[in-house]
């Protein structure tokens, strides 16, 4: 299927040319890093000294990430058969190509330039009109509505590695893999959450006075949406902690938590307190946060004091052995490492950085992780099992072997003894499971209540 590119008004840039250029040469130099090694590690801030510079290198470095084997093809498209490029002009070509597709913002002649201009005085004249010649031809199949790309197969339309897609395949069906797909591609911002003492409404109102625009989540309450380039960072409701940056699905989760648990929970696999955070908020006594890393627990800390929440006390121990004597514990949130596959909405680098032979070595320490806490867990008490997994084997498959290998312990759904909110619909699966896929509104989240019964 084709995507067309819609035509649009498109207003100039502001006089940004002599600065874009080096946002451009960050964006490369960063990316070719990424292919090189793997390793994901954007950092605008330590090199880019304008806020509307990083919000630029952010969005074309994320586009890079997310689009990038669409992008490829549709270079290869206009290239002869055969062609070998040098690296750094595939990627140049990469971005010109992204930025013709995804950038109304900046004029098409800008992109050609400044692109073309630095692989001239960088790579020499060949290789610049190679890529002139490329997004010259784009750009008039753009005017002209031909479809871009060509036919392509979905893992190639949506940028996914073929195993991932198959795997979803598999697991959910085509038409609800098609949907993961075209959902992770969609992601337009960050969702915050009001810190102590306020509520959606006044944190809104508290943006606004300084010119942020954040609105109402459109499925949870409290929650507010904000469009990740609003200079939310150099608000003083920031400095002040008045918010703290969560994911709708763990607001959610908390809030579900707050309502259903008795007693106290300990937090395990918890930094950097995210959930925490958002439990002591709901009213929930958490008995200690408990996680192996040292160095998150510390972040953990800081978010703590940041926002002036009251933070639980910290316990930097391994959730496979756990130093608390058996049945003494009320309830344990077990939000266990994963393969993360659920957050590729805002995290894009996930599709290319997880291997098919890697992707479920977690499975081993999950299974740990979830028979501690059982040992833990006092009779009548409960264990949420979470994970930001779209894999069913970290998620529906763990719970069902540990259910098999643990009698005592019984599913319990989530909207047991109160209805959902309607907005929360198709969230929960009949079998009792909060089960959210990525759609317009979420990244995908797994979380299973377990009630130890003896
Ligand atoms: C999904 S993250 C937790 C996110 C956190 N719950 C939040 O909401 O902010 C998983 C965490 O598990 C921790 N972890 C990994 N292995 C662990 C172990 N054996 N015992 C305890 N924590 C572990 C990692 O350090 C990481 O912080």
């Amino acid at each position: 299927m084709g995507l067309a590119k819609p035509k649009q008004h498109r207003p100039r840039l502001r006089k940004q040319n002599a600065s874009a250029i080096s946002v451009r040469e960050q964006v490369l130099a960063d990316f070719g890093a990424f292919q090189q090694s793997g390793r994901w590690n954007p950092n605008p801030s330590g090199k880019l000294g304008d806020e509307r510079d990083r919000r630029l290198y952010t969005q074309l470095l994320q586009g890079l990430a997310r689009h990038h084997r669409l992008l490829e093809a549709v270079v290869q498209e206009r290239l002869h058969r055969g062609i070998h490029l040098d690296p750094k002009v595939a990627a140049t070509l990469a971005l010109g190509v992204f930025e013709l597709l995804h950038m109304e913002r900046i004029p098409a002649h800008a992109t050609l330039n400044e692109l073309v201009g630095g692989v001239r005085q960088q790579l020499g004249i060949a290789p610049s009109r190679l890529v002139n010649g490329v997004l010259r031809n784009l750009q008039r199949d753009l005017e002209t509505d031909k479809p871009v790309p060509g036919e392509q197969p979905l893992a190639v339309r949506t940028s996914h590695p073929d195993w991932m897609v198959e795997r979803w395949m598999q697991n959910y069906g085509t038409e609800q893999a098609v949907r993961i797909c075209e959902a992770n591609n969609r992601f337009a911002g960050i969702t915050i959450c009001p810190g102590l003492g306020l509520n959606g409404r006044a944190l809104q109102q508290l943006l606004a006075e300084e010119g942020v625009q954040a609105p109402p989540h459109p499925r949870v309450p409290e929650a507010l949406l904000v469009e990740q380039s609003a200079g939310l960072w150099e608000t003083r409701a920031y400095e002040e902690g008045r918010f703290w940056v969560q994911d709708t699905s763990s607001q959610v989760i908390t809030h579900l938590l707050a309502e259903r648990l008795e007693g106290s929970v300990l937090d395990v696999c918890a930094a950097p307190g995210g959930k925490s955070l958002g439990l002591v908020r709901n009213g929930v006594r958490v008995q200690a946060v408990c996680d192996l890393s040292t160095r998150r627990m510390r972040r953990g800390r800081n978010n703590f004091e940041r926002c002036q929440v009251p933070c639980p006390p910290l316990l930097v121990a391994d959730g496979t052995t756990l130093p608390l004597p058996t049945g003494s514990v009320d309830a344990v949130l077990l939000d266990v490492p994963c393969s993360a596959t659920g957050t590729i909405r805002k995290n894009p680098d996930i599709k290319w950085t997880r291997s098919a032979t890697e992707l479920l070595k977690w499975l081993p320490l999950q299974s740990q992780l979830l028979h501690e806490a059982a040992r833990v867990v006092r009779p009548g008490g409960v264990i949420a099992y979470a994970t930001c997994s779209l894999e069913l084997e970290e998620n529906v498959r763990q719970v069902q072997s540990f259910l098999e290998e643990m009698p005592k312990f019984v599913l319990e759904p989530w909207s047991i003894s109160k209805p959902l909110p309607t907005a929360w619909a198709g969230w929960e699966t009949r079998e009792g499971v909060w089960h959210m896929l990525p759609d317009d509104t979420t990244m995908g989240f797994y979380a299973a209540f377990l009630r130890c019964v003896e």
